[in-house]
């Protein structure tokens, strides 16, 4: 499938787009033809994305929005629809990331990642999906992770937010297969190379502020966007995408006691 002739003239709306993941796919989207809007909390970031991107200035557009702010999202819909047009794709980017014991992490801390990696997801899906419905096209992708399947140590919070995306869309795509063609498709990257980890809540809630090796050996965030939108294109329900650490989620699903073994090793 030809990313340039399946997103042309598409409106996409991408969350968590100041850096990352989401401002590389704020590239690829926009190199497709696609009509951007660019959303998270930092504007300065996100017009600095904006400014790079393909197309007429006011081809794209930059929405400020807080994940943890629910009541701001249908006036940012209004704004998107009035101002571009109705939304092919809805983007779930935002995530915050974890480094932390959790027999150290003060339930305040799972509180925040789960607004901002489950809640902030559903709650915008909220908002979009009746348009969505009623004119019985368009898609919700949502960015969870290989952890979403496998829970690796210091991320309990992370891994239980992204287990429960997969709750959430799972019955969501299985409830919409009944009403016209809006649907949803999972994605679970492996590690791309981000600041992520920088970003990462520690188990006192600051930030973790280290590159971890992992991530900076990494694919890149273009690369990774690159390979995301043939694949997107094709409608799947769920995209693994990644380097081998992906096929962690096939040794979970047949054999999940070598999994712990891996993981009980990993901690000694
Ligand atoms: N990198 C990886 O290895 C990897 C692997 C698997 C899955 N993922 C997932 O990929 C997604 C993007 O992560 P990334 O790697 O690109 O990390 P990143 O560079 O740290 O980007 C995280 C983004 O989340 C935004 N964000 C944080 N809190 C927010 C809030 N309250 N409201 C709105 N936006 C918020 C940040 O923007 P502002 O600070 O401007 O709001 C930032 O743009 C996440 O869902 C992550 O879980 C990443």
């Amino acid at each position: 499938m030809n990313p340039q002739n399946f997103y042309n003239h598409t409106v996409v709306w991408i969350t968590s787009a100041s850096s990352g993941i989401g401002a590389a796919l704020a590239h690829a989207f926009a190199a497709a033809g696609a009509h951007v809007v660019l959303s998270a909390r930092r504007e300065p970031e996100l017009l600095a994305v904006a400014a790079t991107l393909p197309g007429s200035p006011n081809h794209h557009l930059v929405l400020p929005l807080d994940l943890t702010a629910p009541d701001s999202f249908a006036p940012s819909l209004d704004t998107i629809t009035s101002r571009i047009g109705p939304i092919d794709f809805l983007i779930n980017n935002g995530g915050q990331g974890q480094r932390g014991f959790a027999s150290e992490t003060p339930l305040g801390v799972n509180l925040q990642i789960m607004e901002v990696n489950y809640f902030g997801q559903v709650a915008l899906t909220k908002v979009v999906l009746p348009s969505m419905l009623a004119r019985g096209s368009g898609r919700i992708v949502v960015i969870s992770s290989v952890v979403g399947y496998v829970a690796t140590p210091r991320r309990s919070a992370y891994a239980a937010a992204k287990h429960a995306l997969h709750g959430f869309f799972n019955a969501l795509r299985a409830e919409c297969s009944r009403r016209g063609r809006a649907r949803d498709s999972i994605v679970c990257p492996g590690y791309v190379r981000t600041a992520i980890s920088l970003h990462a809540l520690d188990s006192t809630g600051a930030k973790h502020d280290q590159m971890d090796a992992n991530q900076a050996k990494a694919m890149s965030a273009e690369t990774f966007a690159a390979k995301l939108l043939p694949k997107l294109a094709t409608g799947p329900d769920e995209i693994h995408l990644g380097g081998p650490e992906r096929w962690a989620i096939y040794l979970q699903r047949w054999f999940p006691s070598l999994v712990a073994r891996i993981l009980r090793k990993t901690q000694r």
